[in-house]
């Protein structure tokens, strides 16, 4: 006998996103409809443009100030995100469903210690005391067998280049921020939010 599937964990249905411009309206997802169940990965490919970012940033309500979902709904663990206040995403994201950027340089505050930005984490959404959230934030990075985890906690987030070499890309003044497309909708950094200090997304 078969066994019943899942609930999905994540449930895409006619999802509509549009970005207002000047030029007007730009549909820039339309129709599209997936689900995820416990244990699946989904890989979602396509050409430059067709709104791969979009929808992944429409799922944690990244949109920026001119998207905004047209159509369609979000369901994740049984909870409809659409329609949801800005402060009920809050405590979602970076808790229940963050967004893991390509770029840890992007989406670190390279002033900030490492350790301080994964604590926050569970400081902000899981209400630990510091002293836990870093024990448990080391125990996580021996999880992924980083080497001497207790030393990474306390470093800066830098490009592995920079390290020792003078006019690496640490030194280099950061390009300003042009708000392109594939830039996502803005910087979160430090906020808790999404994830260990958010950022943005490079070629999602
Ligand atoms: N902030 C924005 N304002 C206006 N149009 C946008 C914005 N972000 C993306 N778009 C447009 O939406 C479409 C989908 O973009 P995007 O989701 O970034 O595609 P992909 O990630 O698949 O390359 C593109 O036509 C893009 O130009
Ligand atoms: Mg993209």
């Amino acid at each position: 006998m078969q066994q019943a599937r899942s609930a999905p964990i994540l449930k895409v249905q006619d999802l509509a996103i549009a970005y207002e411009t000047r030029k007007g309206d730009v549909q820039a997802v339309r129709n599209v409809s997936f689900d995820i169940r416990r244990g699946e990965t989904l890989g979602i490919v396509g050409e430059s443009g067709c709104g791969k970012s979009t929808v992944a940033f429409g799922i944690v309500n990244f949109l920026g100030r001119n998207g905004r979902i047209t159509n369609g709904r979000i369901v994740f663990q049984g909870q409809d995100l659409v329609g949801r206040s800005e402060e009920e995403l809050r405590r979602l994201r970076g808790d229940r469903i963050a967004m893991v950027y390509q770029d840890p340089m992007q989406a670190l505050n390279p002033s900030l210690r490492i350790g301080e930005q994964m604590a926050e984490v569970l400081i902000v959404h899981r209400k630990m005391k510091r002293k836990e959230a870093e024990e448990r934030c080391i125990q996580m990075l021996q999880r992924v067998y980083m080497p001497d985890p207790a030393n990474v906690m306390r470093r800066y987030p830098r490009p592995a280049a920079a390290r020792g070499h003078r006019h690496g890309p640490a030194q280099r003044p950061r390009a300003p921020h042009h708000g392109r497309a594939d830039d996502g909708p803005g910087r979160y950094r430090g906020s808790g939010g999404a994830g260990p200090g958010g950022g943005t997304a490079k070629g999602l």
